[in-house]
């Protein structure tokens, strides 16, 4: 499919500029809780969370692990397939609803974990739907000439948030991370469009109370459990519904496509019920979605990522059909994204490249520590300044 969206023209070459997936990767925790096991700290069962999710087992952060160290694992995999090295990554972003801290940003603690050095980096808060809106501004700064290499990231780790007593949620959410690397490419194709959303008048049905400036921590927030996700569910569930399907539709308005035309549609991985219900007001068969959500659980701004990792190992996505992303979440947010997967499959990394790169991201790691202790010595020496 080609597209007749307008692309800035690179004023180098005066070539045109496309937004280019060149390389892919997901990571979850080893650790995985079933159905039985959260069976046992709250009043459900396997049959009744299967039924009314599609949920089977969620992979769960140990407690060594957390957004970071998946983000990380993913970003390594997804630089490996494109075959490039970090200091190639002109931004990183990390779209996230459970970031490491307010600050720094997860998105820079990657950058110092991968030895990313030539990287701005920033966190794109809009909880389930930051992948597309992420997808959004790296294919955006792509296109207009403003960078070269995005990697761009989903990586949650909500089992830290989750209230473990609350059977309203806590059966839901699942920890994991994917990555993508886009490149400038003169060839029509890549990223072609999106359309995001919000509306904040919904922002109460989907929070975490506590933590912010709004609500700064204290005893009480703790000892009343407002640092965990609160969900109204049957309105999110509504909300969702009602979104899904119109998102698709103007999206692909936009790019000038019909519903049709697209051959494989990944949405966010959040119910498989509301999945269902997009499928049918779209009229589209039911090959054409990905469904991982029984293996994975609600892993919100992973989801869409790992959801295509797993695609295109099962065969499920192919050279150069055209996806449409779809998902929505906390804020409220939604949005829809048209993306062609026209990239060939690279080679994988030989033996050298692979101990390369490892040696690498060791070397990155000293680096850190180096410039860390370089920091202090500074501050002993020169304390408040060379007087
Ligand atoms: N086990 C057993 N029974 C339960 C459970 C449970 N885990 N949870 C609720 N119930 C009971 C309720 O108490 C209720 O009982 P009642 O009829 O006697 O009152 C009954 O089951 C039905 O409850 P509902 O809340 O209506 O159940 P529903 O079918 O809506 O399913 C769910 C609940 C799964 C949470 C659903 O509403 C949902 O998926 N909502 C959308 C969630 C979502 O997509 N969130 C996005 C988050 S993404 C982000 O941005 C972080």
């Amino acid at each position: 499919m080609s597209t007749e969206l307008a692309v800035i023209p690179d004023p180098v070459t005066a070539a045109q500029r496309y937004a280019h997936v060149i390389g892919w990767g997901m990571h979850v925790p080893e650790k995985i809780v079933t159905n039985d096991d959260i069976a046992k700290l709250v009043d459900t069962s396997d049959e009744w969370i299967q039924a009314r999710t599609g949920i089977r087992q969620r992979h769960v952060a140990a407690e060594n692990e957390s957004t970071v160290t998946f983000a990380v694992a993913a970003a390594r995999k997804a630089l490996a397939k494109a075959n490039i090295s970090p200091a190639d990554v002109d931004l990183i972003i990390v779209g996230t609803a459970s970031p490491e801290h307010i600050f720094p940003s997860t998105a820079c603690l990657v950058q110092d974990a991968l030895g990313a050095k030539n990287a701005g980096a920033y966190d794109l808060l809009a909880a389930c739907t930051s992948f597309i809106y992420a997808l959004s501004q790296a294919a955006n700064a792509i296109k207009s000439n403003e960078v070269d290499t995005v990697l761009v990231i989903g990586a949650e780790a909500l089992s830290k948030i989750t209230d473990w007593s609350d059977r309203g949620t806590c059966i839901l959410f699942g920890d994991g991370a994917g990555a993508f690397v886009m490149q400038a490419r003169s060839e029509p194709g890549g990223f072609i469009n999106s359309i995001l959303r919000s509306d904040g008048s919904g922002g109460p049905s989907l929070m975490v109370p506590a933590g912010g400036t709004g609500m700064p921590a204290s005893t009480a927030t703790v000892m009343d459990n407002q640092h965990f996700i609160k969900m109204n569910g049957r309105e999110v569930f509504r909300f969702a519904t009602r979104v899904m399907a119109s998102a698709c539709q103007d999206a692909a308005e936009r790019a000038g496509i019909t519903i049709d035309d697209i051959d494989i549609f990944v949405p966010h991985q959040a119910n498989k019920r509301i999945i269902e219900s997009a499928t049918k007001k779209l009229k589209v068969p039911e090959e054409k979605m990905v469904v991982t959500i029984q293996d994975y659980g609600n892993t919100s701004s992973a989801s869409i990522p790992i959801a295509i990792c797993e695609a295109i190992e099962k065969g499920q996505i192919k050279q150069n059909d055209t996806l449409m992303l779809v998902a929505f979440g906390g804020g409220l947010t939604w949005g829809a994204g048209v993306l062609q997967w026209d990239v060939p499959p690279p080679p994988p990394l030989t033996r050298i490249q692979e101990t390369r790169r490892s040696i690498f991201y060791r070397y990155a790691r000293i680096k850190s520590v180096f410039r860390r202790i370089l920091r202090r010595m500074e501050a002993r020496i020169f304390g408040d300044g060379a007087k």
